[in-house]
């Protein structure tokens, strides 16, 4: 089946980009000599977590209960919940899958030690548990300027029934924030990146010897990532303990924040929404407007700190370069909105390729992503959940 065949709205993704954005993170990671621990909220899915397990991935990570649900139903065995899981009806679930796979999730507050600490002791099982830092985020996380709390934590998971300590978690979501004033792009993304290596290794030697100087430190895992920060990464050492994984997720498609970021170019996006001109108007300025079939049930709201509307519109079904003149000013449930300066370049009926600001979130609108080569479309993979 060809693009232009296809039913719209729909969510395609360029193989051969995906294989190369896989692969580059890849030797990214075996270069800095981290394992690769994808987060596969961003694709959710079977087909593309093969993929990167092929080319070197170790373990997984996920968001949400279901997410470790369906990926262990699909045969991957080291899960990791970046996530401070909470809730008796939640660590059932996570109970059952440790028959099948390593499970590991976060912790950051006393209360959610004690309460997973109470539900596996009474199971009589032992879960690992990561304590969650924030490096400037402003998320969950032990914040990385309190080593007295990070520490305090640390002891009491050490002396924890049921938990297993096996290390410290954070992601550098501060990368998303862009720019500070006089910042350049390329400078904040090597500020945050350096935020995130050297604010977790502080606390993770801080908490080690409070709370585990007994382990082996190669076996102590300190668990970092985001794409942004990616693009600067580079491993360290403090106290002898390094950076031990990586958790990108967003680098398999980038999206249109990745490019304002100046964390991809635009022809590394290898997502992109499929929409069709469904009314179109001129106004008495001379600019034209295009409404296409693909609104913000499937585009979706996200905008982010260096980008201009909603996603990046491209000049046709097949050649992914950017349209400039095509701006998203506006997004409906149903109804893309258009702004086309000057000439009029679409006509009712023509299809519209668009990079969306955030994939991971145009991903968890649909049921499956259709797989193409330049305007073939080879496979359809479903989204897992
Ligand atoms: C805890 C955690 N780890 C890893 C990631 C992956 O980061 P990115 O989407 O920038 O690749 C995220 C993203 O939201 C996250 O929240």
């Amino acid at each position: 089946m060809l693009i232009d065949d296809v039913h719209t709205p729909a969510v395609l993704v360029d193989r051969g980009r995906l294989d190369r954005n896989i692969k580059h993170m890849q030797s990214r990671a075996t270069e800095q000599n981290v394992a690769l621990r994808p987060h596969i909220k961003t694709h959710k899915s079977v087909d593309i977590a093969k993929r990167q397990v092929e080319q070197g991935a170790d373990g997984l990570t996920v968001a949400t209960v279901p997410e470790a649900e369906a990926f262990v139903a699909a045969g991957f065995d080291d899960i990791r919940l970046a996530y401070t899981v909470i809730g008796a009806d939640k660590y059932e679930r996570l109970l059952a899958l440790m028959d099948h796979a390593r499970i590991s999730f976060c912790v950051d507050t006393l209360a959610g030690i004690s309460q997973a600490s109470d539900f596996f002791a009474d199971a009589g099982r032992d879960v690992e548990v990561l304590i969650e830092v924030d490096v400037g985020h402003g998320r969950c996380g032990v914040p990385f300027g309190k080593p007295n709390e990070a520490v305090a934590l640390a002891r009491q998971v050490a002396d924890a029934p049921g938990l297993d300590l096996c290390g410290v978690l954070t992601h550098a979501g501060q990368g998303y924030h862009g720019p500070k004033t006089g910042e350049t792009r390329d400078d904040a993304l090597k500020r945050t990146a350096l935020e995130e290596r050297e604010r977790i290794l502080e606390v993770a030697a801080a908490m080690f010897d409070a709370a585990a100087p007994d382990r082996d430190r190669q076996a102590f895992e300190v668990s970092i990532g985001s794409t942004p920060t990616m693009t600067h990464f580079q491993n360290g050492e403090r106290d002898e303990l390094t950076i031990t994984e990586v958790r990108p997720g967003n680098y398999v498609f980038y999206d249109a924040i990745q490019v304002g970021l100046g964390a991809c170019e635009l022809d590394d996006c290898a997502l992109t929404v499929l929409g069709r001109i469904v009314s179109k108007r001129r106004e008495d300025s001379g600019t034209e407007r295009a409404y296409i079939d693909a609104g913000k049930k499937v585009v979706t709201t996200d905008t982010g700190a260096c980008t201009d509307g909603y996603g990046i519109a491209l000049y046709n079904a097949t050649y992914m370069r950017e349209h400039p003149h095509v701006d998203i000013t506006g997004l409906s449930e149903e109804h893309g909105w258009l702004k086309i300066p000057g000439a009029a370049t679409f006509e009712v009926g023509d299809r519209v390729r668009l990079v969306p600001n955030h994939a991971c979130v145009t991903v968890a609108t649909q049921d499956e992503l259709l797989v193409v080569d330049d305007d073939e479309v080879i496979e359809r993979w479903p989204v897992a959940t």
